[in-house]
């Protein structure tokens, strides 16, 4: 296993360019299932969870080859059976769940697992499923499901979840007649997989809002796409020029995507500047600590929660961090108060009193973005700071250690 060691204290300084967004090459990929002909996207990041969500690929029958950020995808021979061993590395995965009744009317899927953040189960995707004519069973720990065709429904959401928004989306592309999604989930990441559905042929619109309808059509045919920026990595260098207290410069940077992240970093004192892509981010003075809740999007993103939580870790004033989406997704806390944070938790919040500096120590990371947290926490930390385990890092950060060490960070990847 891999681990980081970093030599904190050292502000920031140049340019990064962001990557493709995980997030949404993984259902964009899963959902190449669904199409007739050749898929060729762009700006694919390389990531242990898109490599892993190309062997799954290849396993349901779908040729794949990665060169360069271009993955070049043929569905050809499909087969219905997702395998355990792949899918309970990542989550996602069952999102080939939907695609594959759609195509062969038969599949069969692990039960998901992934991060260790909570129960996530996948109950309102197949509930959503089912209301468009699948019967699931569950056999081994395996899902199994079965239709005659799928056809239009309306469907509510309990909650906007992503994963079963962007699964039902996938699903109702190929189904006999209308779906109607209510209460959606309206993160960019779904915007994206409807806009390059759209260019497959497939008929969606109210992508973004939280009512969507998907006219279902006969066939889907091949296309070009070019994946959307990471707007969680965006996010976490943003953090990254204000913990250092630093000046960066990010390019390809989704701000719009980015709108509540940006606002709560401005509201703590950073300075963010910028239009279209390029965005400048430094800090000129104090940063102060504020209260925030993860919510849906265009609320502030739960994926971010770990890190602003180290930027106030250190910053002036107390503030309030309440995780609206997971329940347990608290873990970095234990790891952030080893590098000196005053923080404690009651419940879903956590109240953070910012010190004066952090200090160097050996942190564990649990899991993604976590481990991003804890990476942010070692480069403001005086001396030297140890993450282990960072194999989580490299589901989600594309060269995160190459990026900063072109900053400026003294950060170096070292077996454990
Ligand atoms: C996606 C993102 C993840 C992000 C999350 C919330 C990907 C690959 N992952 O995860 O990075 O943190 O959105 O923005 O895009 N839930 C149920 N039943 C369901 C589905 C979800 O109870 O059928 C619950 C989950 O347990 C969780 C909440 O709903 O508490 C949110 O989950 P969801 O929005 O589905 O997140 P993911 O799609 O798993």
């Amino acid at each position: 296993m891999d681990k980081f060691v970093i030599d904190g204290g050292i502000p920031l300084r140049g340019q990064v360019v962001i990557s493709g967004s995980k997030n949404a090459a993984l259902p964009i990929l899963l959902a190449a299932i669904l199409v007739d002909g050749e898929v060729r996207l762009s700006n694919v990041p390389h990531l242990r969870d898109i490599v892993t969500t190309l062997n799954l690929l290849a396993l349901l029958g779908c040729r794949a080859e990665f060169h360069g950020d271009e993955v070049l995808l043929h569905s050809c021979d499909l087969k219905p059976e997702a395998p355990y061993d792949l899918v309970r590395t990542m989550r996602a995965s069952v999102l080939c769940l939907g695609p594959l009744l759609a195509r062969l009317g038969t599949a069969r899927v692990s039960l998901p697992g992934g991060c260790a953040i909570g129960a996530r189960p996948v109950d309102m995707h197949l509930r959503g499923l089912e209301q468009m004519g699948a019967v699931f069973e569950l056999e081994d720990g395996d899902i199994v499901g079965n239709c005659d065709g799928l056809h239009g429904a309306h469907i509510h959401l309990d909650f906007p979840t992503v994963g079963g928004t962007e699964h039902l989306i996938m699903a109702a592309t190929l189904a006999k007649g209308k779906t109607i999604l209510e209460n959606a989930a309206r993160e960019p990441e779904i915007q994206d997989l409807a806009e390059f559905l759209n260019t497959c042929g497939a008929k969606i619109s109210g992508h973004g809002t939280s009512v969507i309808q998907i006219e279902g059509v006969e066939s889907l045919h091949g296309t070009s796409y070019k994946v959307m920026s990471d707007r969680i990595e965006a996010g976490t260098y943003l953090v990254a020029a204000g913990i250092t207290k630093g000046d960066l410069e990010l390019v390809d940077c989704p701000v719009d995507a980015l709108e509540a992240v940006i606002s709560k970093l401005r509201a703590m004192g950073m300075h963010i500047e910028g239009d279209g892509s390029n965005v400048r981010a430094y800090v000129d003075g104090p940063l102060h600590c504020v209260d925030l809740t993860t919510r849906p999007y265009p609320g502030f993103p739960t994926d971010m929660q770990a890190q602003i939580m180290a930027l106030m870790s250190c910053s002036h004033g107390a503030g309030i961090i309440t995780e609206g989406i997971f329940e347990n997704r608290f873990m970095h806390v234990q790891e952030l108060c080893r590098l000196g944070a005053h923080i404690t938790l009651s419940g879903q919040s956590a109240m953070v009193r910012g010190v004066e500096g952090l200090k160097g120590a050996t942190v564990m990371a649990s899991d993604l973005r976590a481990s991003a947290c804890l990476v942010l926490a070692g480069l403001a930390a005086s001396g030297r700071t140890e993450v282990r385990r960072i194999y989580h890092l490299d589901r989600g950060y594309e060269q995160m250690e190459v990026k900063l060490s072109q900053l400026g960070a003294k950060i170096y990847r070292e077996r454990e």
